[in-house]
């Protein structure tokens, strides 16, 4: 099982409207795409998730929404401005621009060996804000939303009288100007995260670290469905650590194009609120930060124990939505070798992830009371508001199977002649392909315990 080559993936989520590539009429936007009928509802069931393990069944995390426009001071403190650069090359015989990092002595395009010197390139996407050409009146497009968050560490702190440890979690868009955005959705220039800050007491960030990085392999593999044998961790050697982090272990993915990052969990100390704050003499940072005469807010945390402000280590959690879900497409992708060279394509989708949960098919599809009775099921279980279901009768029921089973729907409800005598209907399942029949009053009550 398992997706063997990008191209599969990206055929699949083209044909069937997963993903489309950005602007396609007018030629494309190289790392910009769009996600389709189908791959809006995988990508928010992906986040939905997230939000539902970290925030609701978790009694130390609260959720933050904030804006991808922040001052721009933002990314002075916070170090982006001078740290967040990637090296690039050119080539000098094809013009060619890469990522030194990313290209083994010669021109990938060209092949010649003729290149520059690596130059520094910041990321961040400058933006206008307002409508005079001030030279001064620029911002970025967020590159993490992690940013918005420690600015506001002192408002839910205040608003919500958290004591130490206590996450806040968001989940957005952030932008990166990627000098070589490549391989489908997993090198983009528009992006989205899922992040957690999870601030602890100065000592025990070590153990909270670790902590997470279980709970975070956990989630993709039992919650999500990755292989475990398919997810590893890559402990950061210290000369490639970003500028705030003390500590990083990179969770690993077995992606067509080979083992890389699906999410990063890093150790970020009080780096971040240490450089975002007001009066920093007046607390005891571990973190080597630029003086901050701009913050108004001393974002530090009273310590009842002993009556001293202390600014929290925070240890942060950090996914890629659009990664997460190349990675949960490429483990559910299984192409069948059938008879007669005929192949069946399944997505072993978990089925709080698919799309679609109930397709519902009439056997035939001029008959009035079968095309009558299978709208009616399918409305039914429509309207209960848990289970998004559809109806199709464009073509022969073997057909419309392996529609569904291409993309991912765990469960087809047939309707046929049986159907209007006793009233049961097959349900077959995607997975194992067996059939049973079930009362039509049944369910409900039978797909929400199996959608779970
Ligand atoms: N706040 C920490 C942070 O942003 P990062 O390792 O740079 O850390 C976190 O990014 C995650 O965001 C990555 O593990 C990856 O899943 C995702 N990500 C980063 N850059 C990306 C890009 N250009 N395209 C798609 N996903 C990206």
């Amino acid at each position: 099982m398992a997706a063997q080559t990008m191209d599969q993936l990206v055929s699949l989520c083209k044909r069937r409207g997963f993903i489309f590539p950005g602007s396609e009429i007018y030629g494309g936007l190289q790392g910009a795409f769009d996600y389709g009928p189908l791959g809006v509802e995988l990508k928010n069931n992906l986040k939905q998730l997230w939000w539902r393990t970290n925030v609701y069944e978790r009694d130390d995390m609260e959720g933050l929404d904030a804006a991808i426009l922040m001052n721009k001071l933002t990314w002075r403190y916070s170090g982006h401005e001078e740290t967040f650069v990637d090296p690039m090359v050119d080539c000098r015989h094809c013009k060619g621009r890469f990522r030194a990092d990313h290209i083994k002595g010669k021109c990938p395009n060209c092949g010649s060996t003729d290149l520059t010197e690596p130059r520094p390139f910041n990321m961040m996407f400058k933006t206008q804000i307002g409508p005079l050409p001030d030279p001064e009146s620029y911002s970025y497009l967020r590159p993490e939303t992690a940013q918005g968050i420690f600015v506001n560490f002192k408002n839910v702190l205040d608003s919500t009288n958290r004591k130490l440890p206590f996450g806040i979690a968001q989940i957005g868009k952030a932008f990166r100007n990627e000098i070589t955005p490549r391989n489908f959705i997993f090198r983009v220039r528009e992006l989205e995260q899922m992040e957690i800050e999870y601030f602890v007491r100065p000592g025990d960030d070590e153990a909270a670290h670790k902590q997470w990085v279980e709970t975070r392999v956990n989630w993709w593999v039992n919650t999500c469905g990755l292989d475990r044998a398919d997810v590893e961790e890559y402990h950061v050697p210290a000369g490639e650590l970003a500028h705030y982090s003390k500590a990083t272990v990179d969770l690993m993915f077995r992606f067509p194009i080979g083992m890389e990052e699906l999410e990063g969990i890093a150790n970020r100390t009080d780096f971040d609120l240490g450089s975002h704050t007001a009066d920093q003499e007046k607390l005891k940072l571990t973190a080597k930060v630029a003086p901050n005469p701009d913050s108004i807010a001393r974002l530090s945390y009273f310590d009842h124990t002993t009556n001293q402000h202390i600014v929290p280590f925070v240890i942060e959690p950090s996914a890629g939505v659009d990664r997460g879900t190349l990675a949960v497409l490429t483990s559910a992708y299984e192409e069948q070798q059938l008879d007669k060279g005929d192949v069946r394509t399944v997505l072993h989708l978990k089925p709080a992830l698919a799309p679609i949960k109930v397709a519902v098919l009439p056997l035939k599809k001029n008959h009035d009371g079968i095309v009558g009775l299978a709208k009616n099921i399918k409305r039914t279980l429509q309207a209960s508001g848990e289970m998004r279901s559809v109806y199709d009768d464009t073509a022969a029921i073997g057909k419309l199977y392996r529609r569904q089973d291409e993309v991912g729907t765990p469960f087809c409800v047939t309707v046929d002649f049986q159907s209007l005598e006793d009233q049961t209907v097959t349900v077959r399942d995607r997975d194992t392909m067996a059939q049973e029949r079930i009362a039509v009053p049944d369910l409900q009550p039978y797909f929400r315990e199996r959608l779970r």
